[in-house]
Formats: structure tokens, sequence, C-alpha cells
């Protein structure tokens, strides 16, 4: 058909192109959560619905991330949401390549945690007992995996902390094969080397770790001193901000937190000071690399080339930098931004509307 006329193309053009973007409103939707702008919808919200999700195989998992984020976290950075966070790591930190390369069993990814009564129950995952019990249901209810809804959960306990970037997530790991290997996970009195030579068995660079230890931004500490429990581990643990590192760091104590040895431990030592720094007043670092690191650990003993990309089905991120208070003096900005709690509660009604 080479005898179509310019303007009959142009037309043909121009109709294709019509359709194409009202039968796919998530073109638009996936502008919204890289920009983080409105879109302009009923709600304003930009929340993917079962209707704008384009691969079929993430469509079930709106119900599933609803179900988390609305039926657990209230959308609310609370304490569901923190320990989720800690779960993910908990769940995937007994892999080890040293095992791997042995050919022994070995811990991943893969929801172990939600399925063996006893890994739950072994004193490094204190605190963690009553989000596994509300986490337990799901894999049979929407007849899915335990690993899958384990690593979403972490990702929107993530996402439901203003401040907290949107990390890939996959679906289809299968059931997990063995109990994760015992003593694997990190104790806050060893000392750094221990730590880091723990996380490169991991497959984890010193400056991965010193990400993923921002996590603690939104953290509490139950264990560790009874006596103070519950603490934060920064003054704001109800958003994902990087006033964790500055604190950590510095010589005073905020009113209210406690600082964990192997944390202040890594904000001096000379080897993992120069990543930890870093992260010190700048939250576009630590929103970046963090998203990688936790995206790598969801992923630990296991081959994303099985897994389908179901990132689609993520709320936004809340920008943090829309929300601070407006600074009257001049000159440079705070290493910390201080954040408006009625610009925040605003924007948590905005996106995350539906959960609440
Ligand atoms: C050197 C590495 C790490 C050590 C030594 C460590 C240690 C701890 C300890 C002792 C607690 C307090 C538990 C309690 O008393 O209730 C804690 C809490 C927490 N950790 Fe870590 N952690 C490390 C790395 C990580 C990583 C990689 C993540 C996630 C990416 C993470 C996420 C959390 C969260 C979210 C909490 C708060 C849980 C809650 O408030 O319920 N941690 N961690
Ligand atoms: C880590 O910190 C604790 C307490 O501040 C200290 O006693 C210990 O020696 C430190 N260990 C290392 C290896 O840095
Ligand atoms: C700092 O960390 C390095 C590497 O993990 C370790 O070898 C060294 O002993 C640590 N320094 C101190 C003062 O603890």
């Amino acid at each position: 058909m080479r005898s179509f006329s310019a303007p009959l193309l142009s037309l043909l053009l121009i109709s294709l192109l019509g359709v194409s973007a009202s039968a796919s409103p998530q073109v638009n939707r996936h502008t919204v959560r890289k920009g983080g702008d409105d879109d302009g919808g009923s709600s304003g919200s930009g929340i993917p619905t079962v209707a704008s999700v384009k691969n079929p195989q993430c469509k079930p998992w709106v119900a599933v991330r609803d179900a988390i984020m609305g039926g657990i976290y209230h959308g609310r950075c609370g304490d569901p949401a923190r320990a989720s966070i800690r779960l993910a790591f908990h769940d995937a930190g007994p892999f080890s390549l040293a095992l791997q390369a042995a050919g022994r069993p070995n811990g991943a990814a893969d929801g172990s945690m939600l399925v063996d009564p006893n890994e739950v129950l072994r004193p490094e995952n204190n605190g963690l007992q009553s989000i596994v019990s509300l986490l337990k249901p799901l894999p049979a209810k929407f007849n899915v995996s335990p690993g899958d809804v384990l690593h979403l959960a972490g990702v929107l306990g993530v996402l439901a902390c203003p401040g907290g970037p949107v990390i890939n997530t996959y679906i289809g790991r299968t059931a997990p094969k063995n109990i994760a290997p015992d003593g694997l996970l990190p104790n806050p009195n060893s000392p750094v080397k221990v730590l880091t030579d723990r996380f490169a068995d991991m497959g984890f660079s010193i400056r991965e770790l010193m990400a993923l230890i921002g996590a603690h931004s939104t953290g509490k500490q139950r264990f560790v001193n009874t006596l103070v429990a519950p603490s934060s581990f920064d003054s704001t643990v109800d958003i994902w901000d990087v006033r964790f590192y500055s604190e950590t760091q510095s010589s005073s104590v905020a009113p209210g937190t406690f600082k964990l040895n192997s944390d202040v431990n890594f904000s001096h030592n000379a080897t993992t000071q120069k990543d930890y720094n870093r992260f010190v007043g700048n939250q576009d670092n630590w929103a970046r690399e963090y998203a990688a690191a936790h995206e790598k650990m969801s992923l630990l003993g296991l081959n994303k080339n099985t897994l389908t990309d179901c990132t689609e089905i993520l709320p936004q991120s809340i920008n943090l930098k829309n929300l601070a208070v407006s600074s009257s003096k001049s000159g440079k900005s705070p290493t910390d931004p201080v954040i408006d709690p009625v610009k925040l509660e605003a924007a948590i009604q905005q996106y995350r509307s539906i959960w609440l």
C-alpha cells in the first residue's frame, strides 16, 4: 500500500496515536511516577489500578499490594511498615556466597521467614513475629509465593515512609528450598571488619552496605537496650530521610534516639566513612543507591531472569523536597531540611489516599 496520500497517512497516524493513548492510561501514570507530579485524575493520587497496569501477570498483584499497604500499613510509615523493611533484610540476609560455592544449604530472598516456624523464633528475629503473623495468610489467600509477598511488603514498607524511593519489584519466586542457615545475620556489637566481611559474603560492597543501613532512618530498637525501648535511630522516625546519617555521626544524641554501635562505628571508621559520608545531607544519593541495593537484596540467591518485573504496580514516591519548611534565611541550605508536618500530612492524604 504505497499509494497513501500524505494527508491520508497523517490522518491514519493521528487516529492510531489517539487509540493507543486512550487505551493505555499508564503511559500517563508512568510519567507521573517519575516526575512526582499530580496526574490530574479524579483523586490525583497517581496510584496504579488493575486497569492501568500493563502486564497481565502484574494485574493480580494490585490486590496483594492493597492488602499490605491498606490492610496492614494503613498507608502509613508505622510499626508494621518498619518491621517489614527489617523482615526483608532478615529473610534475604542469611544468603552466603561461600555456602553457595560449597553447594551447601543456603539462605535466599525466598520468604522462608513466612514459612518456617522456627526461623522467626531465633533471637535475632525478635520483634518480627507480629509482622510475620500479619503477612503469613496472604500467600494462600492470593495463591502466590511467600517470597513474593514478603519482598513486596519490604518495598511497600519503604514507600509507606515519605521520602522512600520506588524499588524495582519482581514476582515469580518459588517456594523456599530450606530454612535459612543460622548465625549469618549481623550483630550490632561486632567489629566493623566482621560486618563488612559478612556483607561482602552476601555480595554487597561497603558502599552498598552504607546505603542499606540507612534503612535505620525509620527504625526502632526494642531489644538492644530494653531500658530505653522503644527508641528510634533518628529524630524523624516517620520519614525516610538522611537525618539518620548525620545524627548517628554526631557526638551528641538527639532526645529519644538510640545509636547502634555498628552504625556509630561505620560513621567514623577510616574504611567505611567515605562511603558513609556520601549520604550525610544527601537525600538524592541515598534514595538512588538505597533503591539499587535493596533491589539486589530482594534478589539474593535468585535468578532475576526467571522473574517478572512488576514495578508498575507501585505508588509513586513522596518527595520530601516539596514538604520542607520554607527557610527565610539566605545562605546555604541546612544539612537536614525540616519537614513541615502539615505539608507532610497533606501529601500522605493525597498520594496514599486509598489505603488510609
Ligand atoms: C550491620 C548491619 C545491621 C545491623 C548490625 C543491624 C542491627 C539492627 C538492630 C540491633 C535493630 C534493632 C532490633 C530491636 O532491638 O528491635 C535493627 C532494627 C532495624 N533494622 Fe537493622 N541492622 C543492620 C542492617 C540492616 C539492613 C541492611 C536493613 C534493611 C535494609 C535493616 C533494617 C532495619 C529496620 C527497618 C529496623 C527497625 C525495625 C523496627 O523498628 O521494627 N537493618 N537493626
Ligand atoms: C565499635 O563500637 C564500640 C562502641 O562504641 C567499641 O567498643 C568497639 O571497639 C568498636 N569496634 C570496632 C571494631 O570499631
Ligand atoms: C575499620 O574497618 C576496617 C575494615 O573493616 C578494619 O580493618 C579496621 O580495624 C577498622 N578500624 C577500627 C579503628 O576499628
